[in-house]
């Protein structure tokens, strides 16, 4: 797969993993609060999140997937990270995202999905992105809901996490309503 390396935002530069993150993902994804909310490893020492990082890196390589670490523009820092599993039959992607405690609720969230929302739709020429959150994780759903995105129904018990099941809140969003949205805020009606 041939993958554009950055997406800019007006506050965040995405740009490809290197191995040199390691210490940043360890330090933000190895948080509770940050697991609770994904399927990310924990608990996540430096050596699991250089696998991580090499993970992502090997599913991009084999066209599996796109994942980008997201940084604040201004100082260069690693503050999460956000990527799409990627079905070409279908051309289909699955969002996956998740920030640093200390960055929580100040609008990256959604402006990281926003921006690879996109990116999906425009560089990667994709029919349809949908994005899965836990049920006990209403700030993601809020995130999803911002970017314009489709309630789509709720999976009942679908994941099993630190042994709980989970209920899953699915959304989505189709090529066409993309468009849509975006010649709607364009305001040109083409
Ligand atoms: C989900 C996550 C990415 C959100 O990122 P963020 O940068 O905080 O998101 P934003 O600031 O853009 O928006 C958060 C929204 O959720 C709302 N919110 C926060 N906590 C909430 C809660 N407990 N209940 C309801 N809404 C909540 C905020 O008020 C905000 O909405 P608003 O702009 O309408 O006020 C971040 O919390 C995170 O990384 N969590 C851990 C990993 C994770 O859960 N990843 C998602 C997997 S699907």
């Amino acid at each position: 797969m041939t993958v554009d390396l950055t997406v800019r935002t007006a506050r965040l530069l995405l740009r490809p993993f290197q191995t040199t993150d390691a210490e940043a993902v360890h330090r933000l994804a190895g948080s509770q609060d940050v697991a609770a909310g994904t399927f990310l490893p924990h608990p996540m020492d430096r050596q699991a999140a250089l696998s991580w990082i090499t993970e992502r890196v090997e599913d991009q390589t084999a066209g599996r997937g796109v994942t980008f670490a997201i940084t604040l523009e201004e100082s260069g820092e690693v503050i999460g990270a956000i990527g799409m599993e990627i079905v070409a039959t279908h051309e289909q992607g699955r969002l996956s995202y998740w920030l640093g405690r200390p960055y929580w609720n100040r609008g990256y969230g959604t402006e990281a999905v926003s921006a690879l929302v996109g990116y999906g739709f425009s560089s990667l020429k994709l029919h349809r992105i949908y994005a899965p959150h836990f049920h006990t994780n209403p700030a993601s759903g809020r995130v999803l809901q911002k970017v314009g995105m489709t309630h789509e129904g709720r999976l009942r018990e679908h994941y099993l996490r630190f042994g709980r099941r989970i209920d899953v809140e699915l959304y989505g969003m189709l090529r066409e309503e993309f468009l849509t949205k975006t010649i709607g805020k364009k305001g040109n009606g083409a």
